[in-house]
């Protein structure tokens, strides 16, 4: 019996040694030889309970002599186990190897658009001046389009506005002036506010598009007068473009403001002095303003012998054409990265 434990040790410790090369057929047969051997129905499991039939006094040592052989060949398999474990995993890694000589994927972010950075640049000005921020629709009636900023239907002023019209009663905001009278309309003075969007026209050259932003300034209190709209407008050119900023108010005509203006700054590329950017006069032309014309204000429910105010609206664009010396609007809206690029906030 005791030659028989001795035999199927070697057997098994043979087997193990002689595993196949190949990983998936090495690790079946470590599977086997743990079911042949060591399994309920295995051979040294087997030997043990022939131990019956072995005179008393021999079945402990008998005993102890297989229990010693169950532990060397479970320590011999656990062992060839760990062997192959490592092998697979070494295989695996080398499968999956980064090749760090490729060339890395490029992931340039993106940039604010130039347009949104000089709006933001904008708004933060008569933000910090205590303006608050106000919205209206891009589709808006006729009625707060033109009626109630006191352009009739038959107006002459209407010709200043090339207007989609949607309907025979609903326009493409022509400016975002119709936001004064939404805003008016709801609220009672003291108001400041202003008011960003997208406008539309029908007008497509190197100044013009069909598509462009507004800004609109709306202040209504009691005893606003022009001094406080020429204080703010030029504050706002100082600001924006730099702080030897001139600013001149040159008569105007808006239905909706009376008396109305055109601000003029001192040219932002030769100071005043006269260039090509300035048409040789040293000035440029950036907004419309003007006191809140008291038709407006009573369309509104706002009582005009009370309150006052002023209003200017300015063009985004124009600001940012001035301002980075573009010189053609299209420019915007191409959308070429390679002009994108160049503006960062
Ligand atoms: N809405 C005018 C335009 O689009 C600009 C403007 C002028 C707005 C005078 C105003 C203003 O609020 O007072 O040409």
């Amino acid at each position: 019996m005791e030659k028989q434990v001795k035999v199927l040790v070697e057997q098994c410790l043979s087997a193990l040694d002689a595993l196949p090369t190949e990983l998936k057929a090495a690790s079946a047969a470590i599977a086997e030889i743990k079911v042949k051997y060591l399994g309920k129905s295995g051979s040294l499991t087997a030997l043990l309970r022939s131990m019956r039939d072995l005179p008393a006094d021999e079945r402990p040592a008998f005993g102890a002599l297989v229990n010693d052989a169950q532990d060397r060949l479970k320590a011999a398999i656990d062992g060839a186990e760990a062997v192959l474990d490592a092998k697979i995993l070494a295989e695996r890694l080398s499968g999956e190897k980064v090749d760090i000589t490729l060339p890395g994927k490029d992931k340039t972010p993106g940039t604010l658009h130039p347009i949104t950075l000089v709006a933001n640049e904008v708004q933060e000005i008569f933000l910090n001046l205590g303006f608050e921020l106000s919205e209206g629709p891009e589709i808006e009636t006729d009625n707060y389009n033109f009626q109630m900023l006191n352009i009739p239907s038959e107006h002459a002023a209407r010709d200043m506005q090339d207007t989609f019209f949607v309907t025979d009663s609903i326009v493409l905001r022509t400016h975002t002036s119709p936001n004064q009278a939404r805003i008016m309309e709801k609220k009672q003075p003291p108001i400041k506010m202003i008011c960003p969007g997208r406008t539309y026209r029908s007008d497509d050259d190197a100044t013009h598009s069909p598509i462009f932003h507004q800004i609109e300034g709306l202040v209504v209190d009691k005893r606003v007068t022009m001094s406080d709209l020429k204080g703010t407008l030029d504050l706002f050119c100082k600001t924006m473009f730099s702080p030897e900023t001139k600013t001149r108010l040159r008569p105007s005509y808006f239905p909706f403001t009376e008396p109305s203006v055109e601000v003029d700054m001192s040219c932002s590329s030769c100071g005043g002095s006269g260039c090509g950017l300035c048409k040789g006069t040293g000035w440029i032309e950036i907004l419309g303003a003007g006191i809140v014309n008291p038709k407006v204000l009573e369309n509104c429910g706002i009582d005009s012998s009370v309150y006052g105010g002023f209003a200017f609206g300015m063009g985004i664009e124009r600001i940012a054409m001035i301002k980075y010396g573009i010189p053609d609007i299209r420019l915007f809206f191409e959308n070429d990265v390679r002009f994108l690029r160049q503006f960062k906030g």
